[in-house]
């Protein structure tokens, strides 16, 4: 017996994709293996470690946690989506690399959307507020610290561009 598709229609980093999905599978799975967008990384599966971090409609979810069908008619960024249109590195992603806020770079792209949220909402946090953010995402590098410079990093050269 086939099993049954669900048509849906996403806006995924400023561009609609449409696709006929099974009903199980995840929102990750679909942006990796359907899409390509590998840059979503895949680490729990079980909505731990925050590797799978996407904006939905501009908030932080877990992409192992979503069914594609779930994202119907909603807005998806990935870490992909935060780069500028040319492809090259947005102020954050920039930051990351000048204030080593990465080593393996697992985490990176969850590290990323979660830092992201909280400057759309907070352009110049507190490293409190920074460190609240990315609470939920676990990184076994970096200790942490080099994560909270380089999302501070980013705010100042974000607030010396305006
Ligand atoms: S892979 Fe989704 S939270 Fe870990
Ligand atoms: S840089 Fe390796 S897990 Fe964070």
């Amino acid at each position: 017996m086939s099993e049954t598709l669900y048509a849906i229609a996403v806006d995924v980093n400023g561009t609609r994709r449409t696709a006929r999905v099974p009903a199980r599978l995840s929102l990750v799975d679909w942006l990796r293996e359907e899409l390509r967008l590998t840059g979503t990384h895949v680490g729990c599966e079980h909505g731990i470690c925050g590797a799978c971090s996407v904006m939905l409609d501009g908030e932080p979810v877990r992409s192992c946690l979503m069914y594609a069908v779930q994202a119907d008619g909603h807005r998806v960024t990935t870490v992909e989506g935060l780069a500028h249109s040319d492809g090259s590195l947005s102020v954050l992603q920039d930051s990351f690399c000048q204030a080593h806020g990465l080593q393996c770079g697992y985490c990176t792209p969850g590290m990323l959307i979660a830092a992201q949220s909280l400057l759309d909402t907070t352009p110049r946090p507190t490293d409190e507020q920074i460190r609240e953010a990315i609470g939920g995402n676990l990184c076994r590098c970096t200790g942490y610290q080099q994560i909270v410079d380089a999302v501070q990093h980013a705010a100042a050269r974000l607030a010396a561009k305006t």
